[in-house]
């Protein structure tokens, strides 16, 4: 660890791929970080990453991993981390063949289903979930009793949990008018609270039956069975980087829906 060729480990492990500056030092706070077996740490700390051995969960980082970017539409029943205490199955389960130390961007509960991002460019990650501009997302919502005009207006403006408002929201109704018992809500968020929308839908008294993530930024859900999943493409990693969030509008067309950009 004394060689002069010594680099902060925090700006290893980000230009490692691993995490961001930020989640990289959350890492070696937690005691997840080993140069040459011993664990670090203190903050600030220094080795070579040409000549020590620098682990982060026992894994060994190499310098210059390539970047991936996966789409992978979740099925329920899978939570939404690298390993899980309760030994529950996990999104990882599901990339076979994918070696490099990918990780999730954001959440999905267990039992939603949908979109969800992974990768190893923790600069990325960092923008698209920092909460000065993170990044919107679209859910289809199936929820108990059919949402009057009220309800969705609350849902619009925002909704207090924790104190705190939600930011204002576009929501549609899809199947408005209908007499079946359970409406069926397209709503979009731009922020990323723990289970956000099962709990701004409770509050207006609908509780959600099944929730599915359609939408994040710029991608979308289509040709994905759950379950399956794939690499973006250059297009579609450029759209990512430059993202911003924006209005977007919903197009209900013959019960199908279109979610799309209004950009
Ligand atoms: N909101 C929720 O309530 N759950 C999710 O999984 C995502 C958003």
């Amino acid at each position: 660890m004394n060689s002069r060729n010594t680099i902060r480990l925090q700006k290893i492990i980000s230009q490692a791929g691993v995490a961001s500056r930020r989640a990289a030092e959350k890492l070696i706070e937690e005691g997840r970080v080993t140069v040459n077996g011993e664990t670090v740490r203190e903050m600030g700390t220094k080795a070579d990453p040409t000549r020590d051995d620098i682990r982060v969960d026992g894994r060994r980082i190499k310098s210059a991993e390539r970047s991936r970017y996966i789409l992978l539409n979740k099925p329920a029943g899978y939570v939404t981390t690298r390993s899980d205490p309760q030994r529950r199955r996990t999104v990882i389960d599901l990339l076979h063949g994918v070696k490099e130390y990918v990780y999730p961007v954001g959440r999905l509960d267990y039992d939603t289903q949908g979109i969800l991002l992974l990768t190893n460019d923790g600069d990325l990650a960092a923008k698209l979930t920092h909460p000065r501009h993170e990044v919107d997302r679209t859910y289809e919502a199936y929820v108990s009793g059919m949402p009057d005009d009220e309800a969705i207006e609350r849902l619009r403006r925002g909704i207090p949990l924790d104190g705190r408002r939600t930011r204002p929201a576009d929501v549609v109704l899809v199947n408005k008018g209908r007499r079946v018992g359970a409406g069926v809500l397209i709503i979009t968020i731009r922020e990323g609270r723990n289970r956000q929308v099962r709990r701004m839908l409770e509050a207006v008294g609908h509780p959600v039956q099944s929730l599915r993530r359609i939408r994040f930024g710029p991608l979308s859900d289509s040709g994905l069975r759950p379950g399956e999943w794939r690499d973006l493409s250059e297009v579609e990693v450029e759209k990512l980087k430059k993202w911003k969030s924006g209005k977007v509008s919903i197009e209900v067309e013959r019960g199908h829906r279109r979610v799309r950009g209004d950009r």
